[in-house]
């Protein structure tokens, strides 16, 4: 049998309702919004093809992408501690909204949080 994974205990169904509720937040969300496109239609499928693999799940992110380099990828962006808290703030809320369950939820907020720190970029 195959090792167990966060992947397999999110599920994908459940990983890409919480990509879709978390940029919704971040379209409303002042501090974020004006840095993403105004459709998300192809940041959502790469966050979720990134957040597969993140988790365990099958490479698709790099098979489609190749290397994540997520720190190079976001020099383009002025990711700031705010901006990081807000991204932060704004994956907490979808994780409420979707009722993702303990301790999956914290284990996964934890590592999220990491990266999120190591994208910033510029100080305020
Ligand atoms: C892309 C902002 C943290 C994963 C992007 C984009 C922005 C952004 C503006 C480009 C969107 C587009 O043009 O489609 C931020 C901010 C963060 C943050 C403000 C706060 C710290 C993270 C974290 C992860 C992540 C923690 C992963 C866990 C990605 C991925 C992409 C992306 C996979 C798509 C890269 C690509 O174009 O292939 N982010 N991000 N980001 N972000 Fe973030």
């Amino acid at each position: 049998h195959q090792a167990r994974v966060p992947y397999d205990i999110i599920g994908g169904e459940k990983l890409e309702q919480l990509v879709d509720v978390f940029y919704t937040n971040v379209a409303l969300d002042k501090e974020l919004a004006p840095i993403f496109p105004d459709d998300f239609t192809e940041t959502a499928r790469k966050q979720k093809q990134f957040l597969t693999q993140f988790l365990g799940g099958p490479p698709l992110y790099s098979e489609e992408h190749g290397h994540p380099m997520l720190r190079a990828r976001h020099m383009p962006f002025e990711i700031t501690p705010t901006r990081a808290k807000r991204w932060l703030a704004c994956m907490e809320q979808a994780m409420d909204e979707i009722e993702l369950e303990e301790p999956f939820r914290s284990a996964f907020l934890e590592r999220l949080t990491q990266t999120a720190n190591h994208m910033v970029n510029t100080m305020e």
